[in-house]
Order: C-alpha cells, then structure tokens, then sequence
C-alpha cells in the first residue's frame, strides 16, 4: 500500500512532526501523498487507532466537515430570513390546514423522531407505499422525495398539503385557515406584508409552502462520534482520534474501502444525491410496481410548482439563484435505466430513524448490512457500471459495519427547534 511505503520514505521524521505535515495538507485539501496516520509509535492510547492509509485518511476526510455551510432553500425568497422560518415553523406544526383537522407536518416528521416517524411506511388520513423520511439536512438534498419528485423543499411541501392520503387540503382551504385565525393571519402579514384575503388562493397556498420550506432548511442534524473522530484524524490528533470505538473503526475502513459504500454514501451527509437501484424487490404489493426515479422525473417535469414554473423565485441576495437552481430541472429527462431507482438516503441519525429503504422493508441497520452482503445480482439492472456486488461479509464484519454507522447518530437527544410565533397568540 502507499501508505506503508510513504512511511518507510519518511521514517527520519519523528511521528509528530508527520501527523503535523499530515493535518497542514490535510487542511488545505491538498493531496495526501506522503501522509499516513499510523498506530506503531507507542504513544498513550494510539495502540487503539488502526493505521489508516493517506488514501483511506483522505476518503475519511470527506465525510465531513459538519456542520456544513447553511443553505437556501431552491427557488424560495423567503428561505434565510426568520420572520418566514418562525411563521413556517408554525405551520409545519398546525393540524388545521388539513380539513380533517388532525393532519400536519409533524403527525409524520416527528420532532423527536429526527422528524420521521419509525413506521415501515406513512399513514395519513390513508396509508402511503413509501417510508418517511428524516427532514434533517433536508435542504442539502437536490432532489426532494425518494422518487426526486420535487426540485425544491417548498415544491415538496405542497405535495403533502394536497394529496388526499396524506393532509387531504386545497388551496382554498389553506387561505381561509390562515385568515381565520388571529396568530396566522398576523404570522402571514408580518411575513409576507399583505393579508392573506387579499391574495388568489393558490399564491397563499405557495405562500405557506415557502414559508414552511424555509423553516425546514433550518434543520440539521447534531454533530456526532464520527465527526469527532473524522475531525481528529484530519488534525493528526492521535490521542483524540483513538477514542473512536475499535469496532467502528474496522467499520468505516470497510465504508471507504472493500464495502465500497461510499461511492454512493459520500460526502458529509453520506449521499451523492443521486439514484441508484440497490436490488430490492420491486413490488410494492403483490402486480404493483413503484417505478421510483422513472416515475419522479415525469412526476417533477409535470408538476405546476417546479423550479421552471412561474412561481419559482431567485432566491434572496443572489440575481442568479433561480438560474442556477431551474438548470438541474431543465436539463432532467427520465431514461430506462430511472425505473426502479431511489435516491440514496443520507446516513446521519439513520440509526434512530428504523425501519429503511424507501418502502421500510428492512427492520434494522443489521438487515440493511445483511442486504449488502447476500445481495441478489441477478435483480440487478446490467446497465450503468456494476457497483454492487454481494460483500459476504462475515459476521465480525456486519457487526464493525453497523457499529460504525451508529457512530453517525448522535447518543444526545437531538436539539429540537422551538419556533417562536412571529405574532404572539391571542
Ligand atoms: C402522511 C404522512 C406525511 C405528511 C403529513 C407529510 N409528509 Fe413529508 N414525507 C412523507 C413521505 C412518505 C415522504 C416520502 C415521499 C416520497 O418519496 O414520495 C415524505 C417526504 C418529504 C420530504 C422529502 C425529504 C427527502 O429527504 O427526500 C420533505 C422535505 C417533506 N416530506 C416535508 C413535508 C412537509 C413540509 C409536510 C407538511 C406540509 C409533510 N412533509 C407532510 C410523509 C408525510
Ligand atoms: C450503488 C449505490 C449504493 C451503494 C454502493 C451503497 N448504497 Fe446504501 N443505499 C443506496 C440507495 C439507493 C438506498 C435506498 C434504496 C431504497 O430505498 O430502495 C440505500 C440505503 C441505505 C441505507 C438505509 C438508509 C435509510 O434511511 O433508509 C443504509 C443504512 C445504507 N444504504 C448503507 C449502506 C452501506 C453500509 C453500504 C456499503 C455496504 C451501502 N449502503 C452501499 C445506494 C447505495
């Protein structure tokens, strides 16, 4: 390996001053060449941290930093500005714009769930063939849905709002819930500067939309274990790096390395945003097929809140954001291959978020890991370049593999965001 020969080279260097060049490459994103964060040495605790490799250092380093920089929501103006979250926030949480009067945001994207909601799939007021998602880190995403139906976190919010499984509402009764009640009327004027009734109803309903999409790009997740260790590592900091569970360690090298799990779970929030066909069973129930990205690409190309309609923005401080953010959604065309694909779902506090995978079929991080290993490559489609392939993992293996993806869920409680009323209720 480079590692060990890199080592050799500069074994004139004492070890400390290494880690120190190694963290000033490191720190630059330079390359690596030449770095190795090694376990020999003797030092207090660093018998405890394997001899990461320059390569596997390097793939390590890019699951982070965390937090990463805030982002805006797509298309939204109001996205970054805090009279918008507080008023969204409030929305996310009001069961009335759904007629039934029981059927917010929040009945499925729990707050103390990582804003899912632990069952295999949603049920609204009817039950849905797809798993909830967490919200956190949602506005990171390109692509909104499992399917990447929505090209924006306020497109994804109308969905809900209107679908009859889900909060069964309209545009109409969106405008007369808002302007009905004191704290939302005010919320929506302070917001917006005019009253709701003076407004066509659908811009309301957009209005809302934008508002709640703006309170949900201000969720991220806490930092956790791995972002510690990853942090450590990148500083040369042995001792801290070494606290970092053995068992997670021999994991994450299987994450960057033989498991090849990041090609697809990469960067800090462990997705490339992208879609991929992990070779699950099709079937949402016996004859009937989830088509997945195929499906979402007509979907989003059809839908009337897209980035190219007429009710996209640029977002706020920058000429060109709507530019930029309407090009992906432009130049989207479902092809062959789509059919059956999912987007790669992000990895941070995955493991308070059971059951997975898009529809919930497997229970636990366990029977995800048991997939990856006993997978059925004939399900797959040939098409594209093969990266999965059944890892046979054995049982030390799955065990370090999952151990390590517990490492990116915080052990605290996650913080939950208290959203002050923009108008106090009255
Ligand atoms: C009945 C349960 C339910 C309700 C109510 C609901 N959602 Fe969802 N949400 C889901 C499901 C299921 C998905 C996955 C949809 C898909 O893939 O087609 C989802 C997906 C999302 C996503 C995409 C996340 C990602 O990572 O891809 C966002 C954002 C979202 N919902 C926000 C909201 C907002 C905002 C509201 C309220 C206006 C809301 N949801 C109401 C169940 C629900
Ligand atoms: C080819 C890209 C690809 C590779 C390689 C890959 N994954 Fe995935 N992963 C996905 C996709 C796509 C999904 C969602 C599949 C679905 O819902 O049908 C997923 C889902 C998951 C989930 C469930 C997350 C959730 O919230 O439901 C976990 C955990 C996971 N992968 C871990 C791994 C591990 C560990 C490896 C390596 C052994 C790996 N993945 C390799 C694409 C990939």
């Amino acid at each position: 390996m480079t590692g060990r020969a890199a080592s050799v080279s500069r074994a004139s260097l004492g070890s400390a001053q290494r880690l120190i060049a190694c963290a000033a490459v490191l720190a630059a994103s330079a390359l690596l060449a030449g770095c190795a964060v090694r376990s020999s040495g003797g030092s207090v605790g660093a018998s405890d941290l394997l001899d990461f490799t320059p390569t596997e250092v390097q793939r390590i380093a890019r699951h982070g930093p965390w937090p990463p920089p805030p982002a805006r929501d797509a298309g939204n103006a109001q996205s970054g500005r805090p009279a918008a979250e507080a008023f969204g926030g409030q929305l996310f949480f009001e069961a009335r714009l759904s007629p039934s009067g029981r059927m917010s945001c929040a009945t499925c994207h729990v707050p103390e769930r990582q804003f899912a909601d632990g069952l295999p799939r949603g049920h609204g007021l009817a039950a849905l063939e797809r798993n909830t998602p967490s919200l956190w880190n949602a506005v990171h995403e390109r692509w909104q849905g499992w399917d990447g139906a929505a090209d924006s976190l306020w497109s994804q919010a109308i969905r809900p709002l209107l679908d009859p499984r889900e909060m069964a509402s309209d545009a109409a009764h969106v405008q007369v819930a808002i302007a009905r009640d004191r704290t939302l009327a005010c919320g929506y004027e302070r917001t917006f500067g005019r009253r709701a009734t003076a407004m066509p109803a659908q811009a309301v309903l957009v209005d809302a939309a934008k508002a709640i999409g703006a309170f949900v790009a201000t969720l991220v997740s806490p930092r956790t274990p791995f972002d510690e260790f990853r942090d450590a590592l990148v500083r040369g900091d042995r001792a801290a790096a070494a606290r970092y569970p053995a068992a997670a360690q021999r994991g994450l090298r299987l994450f960057v390395g033989r498991g090849q799990c990041a090609l697809c779970h990469v960067g800090p929030r462990f997705s490339n945003g992208e879609f991929a066909d992990t070779g699950l069973p099709f079937f949402t129930r016996p004859g009937v097929v989830d088509p997945g990205r195929q499906g979402g690409i007509e979907a989003l190309r059809a839908s009337p809140y897209n980035l190219l309609s007429r009710w996209a923005e640029p977002a706020a401080g920058t000429a060109d954001g709507l530019a930029d953010d309407s090009m992906k959604t432009r130049h989207l065309r479902a092809q062959h291959r789509n059919f059956g694909e999912f987007k790669v779902p992000g990895l941070r506090g995955a493991a308070h978020t059971a059951p997975y995978m898009h529809d919930g079929q497997l229970a636990t991080l366990d029977a995800v890991v048991r997939h990856y290993s006993t997978l059925d490559i004939e399900r797959l489609h040939a098409d594209g370049e093969r990266i999965l392939k059944p890892l046979q993992l054995s049982d030390r293996e799955s065990a370090d593999l999952v151990a390590f993806l517990r490492t990116l869920s915080s052990p605290s409680p996650s913080p939950q965001p208290k959203p002050q009323p923009v108008c106090a209720p009255t």
